[in-house]
């Protein structure tokens, strides 16, 4: 019994019964129970319903290369090659870091769930099975990794604009790059480089979607969370999340190729959340107060502190509550 093949059938979302399962995998019901009550742990939204036995919270479809590739534009299909979609993995950036030197222009990885995933700030990004998206996307650059400032914010405007196109409402981005759905965080990005550093070089790019936050998930991330499930109906399949992902991507990273991030300033100052706002910013010097006065041309935070205007390429920033 593949684990993978216990769960497409649990996706559907109707009940199924322990002996149902036992008797389609050609298992015992202990051996189904056992595997249930592991994934349960890694926190598939798995209930058990008197009298009908297990469903998800919610039917949930399985990433599927195929349906992703085929959602494409052609061009992109061919630039992508293979969509890898993995069970499980440590994490679907450091797999395209440990294989980057075997890859083209641009790659994906995709997992139904991650051991080790990562956050910003060697944060852990909470990963459990099937509930949400995880994607990294590796582009090359022909240019140094200086002229990289303002990739992850110009990566903000692509994940907000594909969810909107999902149908979510409209997002709104929190330098560096956070998207918001409200106050709570719906995606979050971690670009990480490789390769020479005045070129040429390569961005893994890593982003995490919420499409379903199971209770216990959204205790364990300690901040304000907001998932797909609760902003869009009816819920996109996380195939069509992915693809959406992609090809807006794809669109974002070759403008921020010819042109850097400037040409895409405007499209995140629309979105940016801590514009006007009182805000307090920690970095290596230390704590800082002034109000949000958007970025600059390279992707930098602008703090305007009475008559000054001061720029910050990394700070942690919060919004000082009245
Ligand atoms: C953040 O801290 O906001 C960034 C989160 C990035 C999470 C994604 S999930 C896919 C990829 N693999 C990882 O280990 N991290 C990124």
């Amino acid at each position: 019994m593949q684990t993978r093949d216990l769960v497409a059938a649990l996706a559907d979302g109707r009940g199924w019964s322990g002996s149902e399962l036992a008797r389609r995998f050609g298992v015992t019901r202990a051996a189904v129970w056992k595997r249930l009550d592991e994934l349960r742990a890694a926190g598939l939204p798995l209930r058990a319903v008197a009298g009908r036995g297990y469903r998800l919270e919610l039917p949930l479809e399985l990433l599927d290369a195929a349906a992703i590739q085929a959602a494409l534009p052609p061009a992109l299909q061919a630039r992508y090659g293979d969509v890898a979609v993995h069970w499980e993995i440590d994490s679907t950036s450091s797999e395209l870091l440990r294989t980057a030197a075997a890859r083209g222009d641009l790659a994906v990885c995709l997992a139904e769930q991650q051991s080790a995933g990562r956050g910003r700030r060697g944060r852990q990004w909470q990963s459990p099975p099937l509930c949400n998206v995880y994607l990294s996307v590796l582009k090359r650059f022909a240019r140094g990794m200086g002229s990289l400032a303002g990739l992850s914010l110009a990566v903000g405007v692509a994940v907000a604009q594909a969810l909107e196109r999902c149908g979510a409402p409209p997002l709104a981005l929190k330098w560096p790059n956070d998207v918001l759905a409200g106050e709570g965080k719906l995606a979050g990005i971690l670009v990480e480089l490789g390769g020479e550093f005045l070129g040429p070089c390569h961005a893994v790019i890593g982003i995490g979607v919420n499409v379903y936050l199971p209770a216990a998930v959204r205790a364990a991330i300690g901040q304000p969370a907001a998932d797909l499930a609760a902003i869009c109906a009816p819920l996109p399949s996380r195939n069509r999340v992915v693809a959406a992902l992609l090809t807006e991507l794809a669109e974002v990273l070759d403008r921020f190729d010819a042109s850097g991030f400037a040409g895409l300033r405007e499209a995140f100052v629309q979105r940016d959340c801590l514009f006007g706002q009182a805000l307090d910013l920690s970095d290596a010097n230390g704590r800082q107060r002034g109000t949000g006065a958007g970025v600059d041309a390279r992707g930098a935070l602008l703090l305007r502190q009475g008559d000054t205007i001061a720029s910050f390429d990394s700070a942690e920033v919060t919004v000082r509550r009245a």
